[in-house]
């Protein structure tokens, strides 16, 4: 409770004399992570509630889904064993996720066991830092080394002013009919000294005339106060049901903001079909209905396959005459000409894009970026990376723009005669 440096000490239950500015007052270190709170909390919030509102999170079949992530990030991750584990539950993982992001969030911001809540935020982003961040390059650009770092003055000094934290302690030691120790203040020694009544002419009345000095000093050496045990009980009951009363609030909130999420997005077909999502053709049909496919082209010796992963230029596929040797992973008819479709690579079980650069040619690419492994989305004529803002050539799956370095891996694909579309 005592601290003693040459300058200054901090004296429990004295106030100093002249009060600092309020402006300045912020510049202390307890107000000082007021700014961090603000901004810890509501990214918290608002990325749980984004993902409760984002109906492509829980859909499998989407490239950017918590299934997609979770088997791309399976096959690059540090713990990729667990996350393999984790594919066969993603629903339930994703829902806590979202809602522990979201109640880290309303923890820091609210201030309310702020370092419990500083403590779930490291280890989110302790997650996130061996998942999507893991193989950031150069490794300050990942997010997630941040957020994991600025949470620890929150776990060093919990909540402080401003806080729930503060406001049901006073409430509880009403309550209880205790008196809270005053707040510590750090002041000047020699204020101190004006103040005692012992000292006098560089010596100490209560030390038989010693030398004053804050090192033995008794006035510094007066017991701290200890909140009795009815106030720590108290207090504990009452951040146990304002901690209730929020989690009932955000359970409430997250499910309204997935409804509402869900609803404004009715209607809107995705600009990007799924492979998976289309109906498969029957044996000897090229086209699905409202469709054309592309015109068969017999190739000699075989069929034609896109060349292999790491070359930036693979040239188109083409169908074949023959039943290629692969697995099918849904109509060709069902890419539109000039756009891409997502489907589920089957060798590694990570999303994967089929583009259509004409009608006749097909070209596919690991949906995963070549920079840190977060999922790329089509658009216009690229492949576009949301993390670190890669771009890639949509027909070739080059770079277009770093930080990635490497083009997207290509996915040798053909078109049987049945109209599928073959991993070969
Ligand atoms: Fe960093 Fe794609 S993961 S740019």
């Amino acid at each position: 409770m005592v601290r003693i440096s040459s300058q200054h000490t901090t004296i429990p239950g004295h106030r100093p004399s002249v009060d600092l500015p309020s402006w300045k007052r912020l510049g202390r270190p307890d107000r000082a992570v007021l700014p961090l709170r603000a901004f810890l909390g509501v990214v918290f919030s608002y990325a749980g509630l984004q993902k409760l509102a984002d109906r492509n999170f829980f859909k499998a079949s989407s490239p950017t889904s918590i299934q997609s992530q979770l088997r791309a990030y399976s096959q690059r991750s540090p713990i990729g064993g667990f996350l393999h584990v984790a594919t066969h539950f993603p629903v339930p993982l994703g829902v806590l996720i979202a809602f522990g992001e979201l109640a880290v969030g309303l923890g820091v911001v609210l201030g309310l066991w702020a370092r419990v809540a500083a403590g779930g935020g490291m280890a989110i982003s302790v997650g996130f830092l061996l998942t999507s961040s893991w193989h950031t390059n150069p490794f300050y650009l990942g997010p997630d080394l941040v957020y994991l770092v600025a949470f620890t003055p929150l776990l060093a000094m919990g909540s402080g002013p401003w806080s729930l934290d503060e406001v049901i302690r006073r409430r509880a030691a009403d309550e209880v009919g205790a008196e809270l120790p005053a707040p510590k203040e750090t002041v000047a020694f020699e204020r101190l000294q004006r103040v005692c009544r012992a000292y006098e002419q560089g010596r100490c009345q209560l030390q038989k005339g010693a030398p004053c000095a804050p090192v033995g000093c008794p006035v510094l050496r007066s017991p701290p106060l200890s909140a009795p045990v009815d106030l720590e009980r108290r207090t504990l009951a009452l951040q146990a049901a304002a901690a209730m009363a929020i989690g009932v609030g955000a359970v409430v909130v997250g499910g309204a903001t997935g409804i509402l999420g869900r609803l404004l997005d009715r209607g809107h077909s995705p600009a990007n079909p799924s492979l998976a999502a289309g109906r498969a053709l029957a044996p000897g049909q090229t086209s699905a209905p409202g469709t054309t496919a592309g015109p068969a082209q017999p190739v000699a010796g075989g069929p034609t396959s896109v060349p292999r992963a790491g070359r930036s230029n693979p040239a188109p596929s083409a169908t074949t005459a023959v039943p290629p040797t692969g697995t099918p992973i849904g109509a060709a008819a069902n890419v539109p000409v000039g756009g891409a479709a997502s489907f589920t690579n089957p060798a590694t079980g990570s999303v994967g894009w089929v583009v259509r650069p004409s009608s006749a040619h097909y070209a596919a690419f690991s949906g995963s970026c070549t920079h840190a492994g977060c999922p790329v989305r089509p658009a216009g004529a690229r492949f576009v990376c949301p993390c670190h803002g890669a771009v890639f050539d949509k027909a070739t799956g080059a770079v277009l723009q770093g930080p990635a370095r490497r083009p997207l891996a290509n996915i040798p694909v053909t078109v049987g005669p049945d109209g599928q579309l073959y991993v070969t």
